[in-house]
């Protein structure tokens, strides 16, 4: 990893996921969030193909990316094919990409494309998507992103059968630490809130998505207060060893 990265030892980061934010107001609701502590930007792509919804392109995360300050932007591709939105993605100013392998006729391609554009290179897994597709990219990667639910939707419930798949893939992620020194992150996306934050941060998880439930605390149509949310997020990871 370079050196912006989080860094050698295992810390927790939020990323909020624009999803479930206010649409009309998007550059006030990012720095509003990143203001109220969360650490990075997460921003869901869904091309009505390979996901049952249809989000927003390069062109909002461009107008966007001055509300984020130094913050990252972690574009979730989920649409298909992939590698054009690469290149637009990494112009408008994203710092990690990560795309599902099923949505790529050459994974390994596009996750060289993602490095030669500058950004960090991620890998999304669906629910019923095994870890092997990881067997041989690894060294390509920054960043695995397990969904713990199906693309397409914010507001949908954790499924609890992650939980086994996460602690493999940080067993395998820590295995693979171990012999090449390189930190890969593990990120879990899909139906994070208060109640099983830790529950994920003990299965291995090291960047947990929440949309709904950060966005969904918005106090009024035009205040953005997200202060309390995020504080109950760092006091549930907090009690984590
Ligand atoms: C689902 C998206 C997620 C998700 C996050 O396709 O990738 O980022 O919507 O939203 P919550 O936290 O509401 O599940
Ligand atoms: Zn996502």
């Amino acid at each position: 990893m370079d050196t912006d990265s989080p860094g050698g030892s295992r810390k927790f980061l939020l990323a909020a996921s624009i999803l479930s934010a206010d649409f009309a107001s998007l550059g006030a609701e990012v720095s509003d969030v990143l203001a109220s502590g969360a650490d990075w930007i997460h921003f869901d792509v869904m091309d009505n193909h390979y996901a049952p919804n249809l989000t927003v392109g390069p062109m909002v995360c461009e107008a966007v990316r001055p509300y984020a300050g130094a913050a990252w932007i972690d574009a979730h591709l989920m649409a298909e094919p992939v590698d054009a939105l690469v290149s637009s993605f990494a112009r408008a100013g994203a710092r990690m990409i990560t795309f599902h392998p099923e949505a790529s006729r050459h994974v390994d391609r596009t996750l060289t494309l993602i490095r030669e554009e500058g950004c960090l290179a991620g890998l999304a897994l669906n629910p019923a998507t095994p870890l092997s597709w990881l067997d041989h990219v690894l060294d390509r990667l920054d960043m695995v992103l397990l969904m713990s639910v199906n693309p397409g939707f914010g507001g949908q419930s954790f499924l609890p059968f992650l939980l086994p798949k996460i602690a493999a893939a940080r067993a395998l992620l820590d295995a693979y630490a171990s012999v090449s020194g390189r930190r890969v992150l593990l990120e879990v996306d899909g139906g994070v809130k208060a109640e099983n934050i830790a529950a994920v941060a003990e299965a291995g998880a090291d960047v947990f998505v929440a949309g709904s439930a950060i966005f969904g605390a918005r106090a009024t149509a035009d205040a953005h207060h997200y202060d309390s949310v995020v504080a109950r997020l760092r006091a549930a990871l907090l009690a984590v060893k």
